[in-house]
């Protein structure tokens, strides 16, 4: 007879600094069977030259092979608007499903606009496999993870709980980076509020893995921190700060804040699932730079 605990599980989980854009890409296994997902890919660019590589994605293709994974799930925690995903790049190589929020759909429609994209630019959705609602589960491989929406960075937010981890995305940073920008075209402080209020929700020991961090104040690099810490220590969010506090705050600060400098090309490419630009007749791909339209 087995014997069953109600800990969660506890899923092995690897992270891949990007030192470029200090984005933190992940790839969790299942403890239990050799399959894996990877959470928010970085394809690299040369944004000067107008150049694209895969250095980044190649490292986490090579772990993944090396130890013999199977990739389930490709999961994006939102539209980035600092990094450009790889993960079609991944897909093509190793498989696996391409899942983001279902109000990726309101993030077409709004960069659609700004970027005077055609009738072929699909506002649907239909670039990804799955679009998560709230409250949805996947498995992978014998996890079962679970999707909470956490908008108010942009609208299409979602954190992924696997087991005792979670991904949160662009919501809380570590506890002395305090929390994510709201400014962002359908962004809004009191929302973001609310969300980081159900990431702090769950238990206290659950570890909370970064999209992002800048390593404030010269220490090292860091994107593990629990929901106890955070609670107790997150310079934006953590005890005693009210909700009128936070968007106080938050609002004053995004005033201040340049915007990233791989906006354009981030958008243009993530809003698409990750692909790049269709080619036009001569096979050739580009950007657009809307002048004055951000
Ligand atoms: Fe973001």
């Amino acid at each position: 007879m087995t014997e069953h605990s109600n800990a969660p599980v506890h899923p092995d989980v690897t992270g891949f600094f990007d030192a470029a854009t200090n984005t933190i890409s992940y790839v969790v296994k299942d403890p239990a069977s050799q399959a894996c997902a990877i959470i928010d890919s970085v394809m690299d660019i040369d944004y000067a030259a107008g150049r694209i590589t895969y250095d980044h994605a190649d490292t986490m293709i090579a772990f993944v092979e090396e130890h013999g994974l199977t990739l389930e799930w490709l999961i994006e925690t939102h539209v980035h608007a600092d990094h450009l995903s790889a993960a079609p790049y991944i897909q093509k190589k190793l498989g696996g499903k391409l899942g983001i929020g279902s109000k990726i759909t309101v993030v077409q429609d709004t960069f659609g606009k700004v970027f005077n994209e055609g009738t072929e630019f699909q506002r649907d959705g239909s670039q990804f496999d799955r679009l998560f609602e709230d409250g949805d589960t996947y498995t992978i491989g014998t996890m079962t993870a679970r999707v909470i929406h956490t908008p108010g960075h942009t609208p299409a937010c979602m954190v992924h709980v696997i087991g005792d981890a979670a991904f949160v995305g662009d919501t809380l940073f570590m506890p002395d980076g305090g929390s994510a920008r709201a400014d962002f075209p359908g962004g809004d402080a009191a929302t973001l509020y609310d969300s980081i209020q159900k990431v702090l929700a769950l238990p206290g020991e659950t570890r909370l893995f970064m999209c992002h961090d800048y390593g404030p104040n010269g220490r090292d690099i860091r994107w593990e921190t629990t929901v106890a810490e955070e609670k107790a220590h997150n310079i934006h969010v953590g005890e005693g700060k009210t909700k009128e506090d936070f968007v106080k705050f938050r609002t004053e600060r995004d005033a201040t804040l340049a915007m990233p400098k791989l906006i354009i090309p981030s958008l243009q490419i993530n809003m698409r699932g990750g692909e790049l630009p269709p080619a036009d007749e001569d096979g050739k791909r580009f950007l657009k730079v809307p002048l004055n339209g951000l």
